[in-house]
């Protein structure tokens, strides 16, 4: 995704009044958190820059104190300020960390203070995001992986780094995230915190709070089913239309319980349910369904799995595998067999032809109220992409929304989901 381009640039100026503590530490990608800064500060958020001593052997002092929209900090003492980390975390409403090395991580998860940007992160009660970016040989490394395990346990959120180029011509993971999707994922966390609206959605600017008090439950990502020890069956989703969902019902009021495959990032007060295989997830749900008023299974569940995964590791130089496989529970149809009055259920499809045709029959067949489809053989739709283009299909209606980032398809479907809880509160 190159400057400019991608959902965000749609939004305008769709941060405003948003305080952003963007954190630079020590790494070769410092240079991209340029990018991250200006593009924060192009949406409307005030950023302010925090760089550690390792930072600014990468990347100049003076670049983010033009870029940003104060002077850059670079230290806890000889501020003119005397605790700067507690005023910088008190009045941030996100802290960013971008590029997040393995020092940063595991200061931050120990709790020990070593300079002006952990200060901060320990000051703060608002959402963290940290991106990690380092050699693959210290991402794998136990210390690293488990600090940052225990930091996702208390709600930080991460956005995990990709596999790519390296310092010094190596390639590997730990290379960080493009600074497009890390301003997404900054976007995310700052819309459920209620700065900003979506101008490409159908919904109104300002988040509606019209699920105040209703529960919900949402799925999200591909299942992943076992074949032996190491090795499963899984799909292509991931999971972003899900965590969008999730996000939009807890900006409007829900009671949200998000059941999902994957690591992105969750909106705070989401309860966070993490599962691996189709049986997981129909326990999951299961278990939950009776209580929510509203079930959202955007999910790619698998519909088939192997029959009998070997409980070790299959070798090659015992043969080809032959794989059994057996139908899962589909979760959806097994909820519209156990549904309660007044609960309002939504099944995702992905289809590349006939789409309302087939959409109105898996509506009528799983016995939900709404099925969203998308065109996965359309440009820009679906899967990983931040954008997705359905058609909402009741038992009387269709509703079309052209191409549009994640979080306005979301709002859309709670539109359409949240008239028919009202409806049916009313009968
Ligand atoms: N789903 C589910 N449990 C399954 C499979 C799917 O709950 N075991 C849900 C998905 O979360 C999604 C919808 O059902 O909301 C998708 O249905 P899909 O897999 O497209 O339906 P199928 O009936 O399997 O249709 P197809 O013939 O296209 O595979």
């Amino acid at each position: 995704m190159g400057p400019g381009d991608g959902p965000d640039r749609l939004e305008g100026r769709s941060l405003s009044g948003a305080r952003v503590v963007l954190g630079v530490s020590g790494g070769i990608a410092a240079y991209k958190a340029v990018e991250v800064c200006r593009r924060l500060v192009e949406l409307g958020a005030h950023v302010v820059p925090v760089l550690t001593e390792g930072a600014l052997h990468f990347v100049g002092e003076a670049t983010f104190s033009a870029l940003g929209s104060e002077p850059a900090r670079t230290a806890l003492y000889g501020d003119a300020d005397p605790i700067p980390h507690t005023h910088l975390g008190r009045q941030a409403d996100l802290v960013v960390v971008a590029p997040a090395t393995a020092r940063v991580i595991g200061s931050y998860a120990a709790g020990i203070s070593a300079d002006l940007l952990v200060a901060t992160l320990l000051a703060t009660r608002s959402p963290v995001l940290i991106c990690p970016a380092m050699h693959a040989e210290m991402w794998d490394h136990p210390a690293v992986r488990e600090n940052l395990a225990l930091l996702k346990r208390r709600g930080t959120h991460v956005v995990e780094p990709a596999v790519g180029p390296l310092a010094a011509g190596d390639v590997g993971p730990g290379r960080l995230a493009d600074p497009g999707e890390i301003v997404a994922a900054a976007q995310a966390l700052l819309r459920a915190a209620g700065f900003g609206g979506d101008r490409t959605s159908t919904a109104s600017p300002t988040p509606r709070r019209d699920l105040a008090g209703r529960k919900v439950l949402v799925t999200a990502g591909g299942t992943r089913e076992a074949i032996d020890a190491v090795r499963y069956i899984a799909n292509r989703s991931s999971g972003k239309q899900g965590h969008a969902l999730a996000e939009a019902a807890a900006a409007r009021g829900a009671r949200v319980v998000l059941v999902t495959t994957t690591d992105l990032p969750v909106a705070p007060g989401v309860e966070v349910v993490k599962v691996e295989s189709a049986a997981e997830m129909a326990e999951a749900v299961l278990e939950r369904a009776a209580d929510q008023d509203l079930v959202v299974m955007a999910a790619a569940v698998a519909d088939f799995r192997p029959g009998a995964p070997a409980p070790s590791k299959l070798h090659k130089a015992d043969g080809i595998p032959h794989l059994v496989l057996e139908e899962t529970l589909d979760i959806l149809a097994e909820l519209g067999r156990r549904r309660r009055s007044g609960q309002v259920l939504v099944g995702f499809a992905a289809e590349t032809d006939s789409i309302v045709e087939r959409a109105t029959r898996k509506l009528l067949s799983k016995g939900v109220d709404l099925l969203v489809a998308n065109d996965v053989g359309k440009k820009g739709v679906g899967f990983s992409y931040d954008t997705n283009a359905v058609s909402i299909v009741s038992a009387d209606s269709v509703v079309d929304v052209p191409l549009s980032s994640k979080r306005a398809v979301a709002d859309a479907v709670l539109d359409a989901a949240s008239d028919l809880l009202r409806k049916a509160a009313l009968s």
